[in-house]
């Protein structure tokens, strides 16, 4: 299985491809995590890219591309796969992946589109918790933790995103649709780009997703 999962910020993306990791035993790769990551040990790398991720703005092409290609090559749990969460996230990305599947003679089966109205993610976006290390995430309402602000498997504190408030989000959605939906129709011209309702509730969407992955078309 190589895959791409698309969709605005809170469309599920991050609450559906661990499912996807499970079944099909591929690793998942979240541009978005791995940037985190990078700001929490406060490398400069990670003072850079805060700074553009908290004005809901792209860090550049090469620095995702370049994380990506690393993870490709070295990352063991991409033998069987791969299931790309947040990446490409602009047509110059979309191209840069081509060519490396291209040079692996390996192309990709699924580009999934999460599809939802924007005013249905604010309530998602700003009731979000994170379990940082993990990438694990919850919702205030929708999904909440056994126990108040702890993660369900090691007990450590939840924590809300600095990008996850209503201002930072509407020009995450702009960046989305400025940037980011010209990569849909760069896989809408491909046979292997296919919707999802993202707006239904998470086993409903997870449904959905099977569909998509069963049909042969
Ligand atoms: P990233 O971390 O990728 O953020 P995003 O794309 O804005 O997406 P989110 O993580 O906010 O949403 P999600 O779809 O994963 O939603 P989730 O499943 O958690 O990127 C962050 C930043 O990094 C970017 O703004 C950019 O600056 C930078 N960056 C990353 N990749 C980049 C790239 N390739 N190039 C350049 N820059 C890059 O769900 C959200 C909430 O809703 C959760 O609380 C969840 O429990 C709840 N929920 C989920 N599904 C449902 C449902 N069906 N019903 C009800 N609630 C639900
Ligand atoms: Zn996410």
């Amino acid at each position: 299985m190589r895959m791409i999962l698309m969709g605005p910020p809170g469309a599920g993306k991050g609450t559906q491809a661990p499912k996807i990791k499970e079944k099909y035993c591929v690793c998942h790769l979240a541009t978005g995590d791995m940037l985190r990551a990078q700001v929490a040990k406060k490398t400069p790398l990670g003072r850079e890219a805060k700074k553009i991720m908290d004005q809901g703005g792209l860090v550049s092409d090469e620095i995702v591309v370049n994380m990506i290609k690393h993870e490709l090559e070295e990352n063991s749990e991409c033998k069987n796969g791969f299931i790309l969460d947040g990446f490409p996230r602009t047509v110059a990305q979309a191209e840069r992946l081509d060519e490396m599947l291209k040079s692996k003679q390996q192309t990709l089966m699924h580009a999934i589109e999460l599809q939802i109205d924007d005013g249905l993610l604010v309530s998602r976006i700003t009731g979000r918790l994170v379990h940082p290390a993990s990438g694990r995430s919850y919702h205030k309402i929708f999904n909440p933790p056994k126990e108040t602000m702890k993660d369900d498997v090691t007990g450590e504190p939840l924590v809300q995103r600095s990008d996850d408030n209503a201002d930072a989000l509407k020009k995450r959605l702009v960046t989305y649709h400025e940037q980011t939906s010209p990569v849909v129709g760069y896989y809408q011209k491909t046979g292997i780009w296919k919707p999802v309702d993202a707006s239904q509730e998470p086993g409903q969407v997870w449904k959905s997703l099977l569909t998509c992955f069963d049909s042969k078309t």
